[in-house]
Formats: structure tokens, sequence, C-alpha cells
């Protein structure tokens, strides 16, 4: 996706400088070649020897290097790149740049360069909240600058709050996004994703086990192969990516609707497992425990089936609807008599008995079925299974 892109990474001081190692890998993986420079502040934290034997490179560090500078190096590294990513970039990087100030190779690249650039902040919650921060980063998105992150969560320093690096992939997808690439650019897709709450009672619920991982991950592989991304989801235990539309709900019912309202897609992939049934006589009053001990008694409603919805529109169907099929037993056989029940064009089948682990685990193994036949993957990782997908996806539509 981004094949023979050259991306200038400048990696500032942080402790979050060591995702940047595992950035140059993920940005391999998808073609690109990375120079890397690493400040004098990051080399605190990661060694340019780590950092020049991943990018399979030299690390740039000191901006006065004769044999560098006689080439001009400080232009030439800046010029040579489609995008300069700064990551972590701290509040001290942003500053400079907000400022023009070049006291550094980091920051007269910045300064000299005439790409795109994109930064993925980190620092300590107070930091990030400073005015003089807010300020720097109003002025660079003025500037256009792309920004990720940061996210929220428990910080390196112990504190809680936003300013941890947005993790590689997400990195990844955003870099794709600013360089406008990808077989996806144009299309717009939609992603279902995670359990669906169903109310007993003001306080009690129906859900399932379902972390919503698998729909994210392929949300952020749809948006990485550069495609506009709504994303509806349940209450997941997982974040939703970055650089997607998202779209919160509880029922199925609200899935529904958010769905409808997202329409028209070029392709609609439904990973949530929604709830089949609702309490048909919930209550707006918590139920409460009566003297003779009986237990309520709840009736259930058959929810709308959004899958089936969608696939047998008679008018702006999506041109490719997915399925997900998650089964406990004869899995290849329910999940084709699914597919030809709902009117998908494809169903992704897995085998989601606990001995396996996928439900709420960190891997997966699938099926996709269509109408020529089926294809069986081995298991690998979530975000690998999303991967192949979006790519599926992709050479789907582009028949
Ligand atoms: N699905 C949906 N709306 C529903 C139920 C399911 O959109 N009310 C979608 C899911 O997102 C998934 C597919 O249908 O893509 C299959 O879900 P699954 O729960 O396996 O199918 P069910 O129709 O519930 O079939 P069964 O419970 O009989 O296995």
């Amino acid at each position: 996706m981004l094949a023979g892109k050259t991306i200038l990474l400048i990696i500032g001081g942080g402790i979050a400088a060591y995702k940047s190692l595992d950035l140059i890998r993920r940005l391999q993986e998808r073609g690109a070649r990375v120079v890397p420079v690493l400040t004098r502040a990051g080399a605190e934290f990661v060694t340019p020897l780590a950092v020049s034997a991943l990018a399979g490179g030299k690390c740039h560090t000191e901006l006065f290097n004769l044999t560098d500078e006689a080439e001009m190096g400080h232009i030439q590294l800046s010029r040579a790149a489609d995008l300069v990513v700064v990551a972590p970039a701290t509040a001290d990087l942003m500053a400079k740049l907000a400022a023009g100030l070049a006291p550094d190779l980091a920051s007269t690249l910045l300064l000299a360069t005439d790409k795109r650039v994109l930064i993925a902040p980190a620092m300590n919650v107070r930091m990030w909240q400073h005015p003089a921060t807010q300020r720097n980063l109003v002025q660079l998105r003025a500037d256009g600058v792309a920004v990720v992150g940061p996210n929220e969560g428990d910080m390196a320093c112990g504190e809680f709050g936003p300013g941890r690096m947005a993790e590689p992939l997400e990195i990844a997808a955003a870099i794709s996004a600013a360089m406008g690439d990808g077989p996806l650019v144009g299309r717009h897709v939609l992603v279902t994703s995670g359990p669906t709450l169903e109310p007993i009672d003001p306080v009690r619920y129906i859900a399932n086990r379902s972390s919503g991982a698998q729909g994210a991950a392929l949300a952020a592989a749809l948006a990485d192969l550069g495609a506009r991304v709504t994303f509806v989801t349940g209450p997941a235990s997982v974040p939703p990516p970055a650089g997607v539309e998202v779209m919160r709900v509880e029922t199925a019912r609200e899935m529904l609707a958010a769905v409808e309202a997202a329409l028209p897609a070029d392709a609609a992939v439904f990973a949530a497992a929604v709830a089949d049934w609702r309490v048909a006589n919930a209550s707006d009053r918590k139920f409460k425990k009566d003297a003779t001990g009986t237990a309520p008694k709840l009736e259930f409603a058959e929810n709308p089936d959004i899958l089936a919805r969608i696939s047998q529109m008679k008018k702006g169907r999506p041109a490719l609807v997915v399925g997900f099929a998650a089964e406990t037993d004869n899995v290849l056989e329910h999940a084709s008599a699914k597919r030809v029940r709902k009117g998908c064009d494809w169903i992704v089948a897995n085998d989601v008995s606990p001995a396996t682990g996928i439900m709420g685990g960190v891997e997966n193994m699938v099926t996709v079925i269509d109408a020529e036949g089926s294809e069986s993957w081995p298991r690998m990782g979530k975000p690998e299974v999303a991967r192949r997908l979006a790519a599926r996806v992709a050479a789907a539509l582009a028949r």
C-alpha cells in the first residue's frame, strides 16, 4: 500500500520511542522505505544502532555532519521523502515546529520540507493539556500538519489521561490516509462491531462475549487501504481505531438505525455479535425481589436481522455485503446455509467453541465462503485476518 514511498521518520525523546521501532516494521510491511532521524533526546530512549538495524540504513542524528552536509544533507533528506512523520512528537518538538525554530537536525528538516507532515504526539497528560501545547496544536493544524492521537490511558509516569502515543497500526493507517493512497480511496465502507446490549431494567442487561477486536481491526485495515469507514459499534472492550467515523449504539434496534443512517456504502461488513432477542417486557423500573421469592419472568421478542435487511435491500444495496458466522458445530454447513438464507455475498465463518479461545481472544481462524466456494485461512492474529479480508474487499470492489 505504501510501496515505493519514502517516509522520513523523526523519533523524538519520549518513552513511546520504543513503539516507533515497531512502527518502522509496520511501514516496511506495507512496502515503505523508512529513513530514520533520532533526536538527541530520542537517543536517550532508543539507540541509533537499534533504529538503523530495523530501518536497514543510516540513522541520522547530527545537523552538522560534515559528509552529509557536503551534499546539503538536511535539504536532501526532507526533499527525498514522500511524507515526514514525527513519532513520538514531544511537547518540545511541537513547540519548535509551531514557532519555526530550527536548532537541531529534526526541527531543521521539519522547516526545510515541502512535504506533508504527520505528528503522533506523546507526553505527560499535564504537558498535553497545557495551554501552550494546545495553542501549538491549533497552529500546527492550521499549518496543515496532520495529527494522530494521542490516546487516553495509563501512562508510563503513573498518571491517566490523554497523552499516550497512538499505536503503531493507528499511525500506519493515518500515514496511508495522509498520502491519499490505497485501493479503497474514494470508497465508503460500513463496519458493524462489538456486542449489543439488550436492557432488562435500568440496571441490568443481556450481552455477549464479543470483544469487538475483529471488527475494530477490520475497520482499521479498511481505512488503511484508503476507505472512508463508518464504524457502528456496540459497547466493545477494545477502543475504536483512529481515523474512522464512529457511531456508538447499545441495542440491535439502535444498530439497525445507525446502519441505515450511514448508507449508502460501497461495501458493508457485519462483524457485530447482535443479540437475536431483546427483552419484550423490559421494565423502566428496577425489578425487585418480592416476599414470595418468585423470579421475574422475562419474555423475548426477536430483533431485526440487520445483515439480512441490508443484504435484501431492493434499492441502494451496497455492492458487497459481508456477514460473519460464529458457530460452535458443523461450522461450514451452518455458515453456507446462513449466507444463502440472509442473502449476503460472503460469509466469514469461524468456530467459536470455548476450546478455540477465539471469542474474546487475539487470534482467529476463518473460512471465507462466497457463491463460488470457500477458502480456509490458517490460524492467525485478528489484525492479520483483517488485513487479508480488507485486501479481498478492495479486490472485489475493483472488479
Ligand atoms: N446479524 C445481524 N443482525 C442480527 C443477527 C445477526 O446483523 N440480528 C449478523 C451478524 O453481524 C453476523 C451474521 O448476522 O454477520 C450472523 O450472525 P449469527 O449470530 O451467527 O447469526 P444468527 O442469525 O444469529 O444465526 P443463529 O443464531 O441461528 O446461528
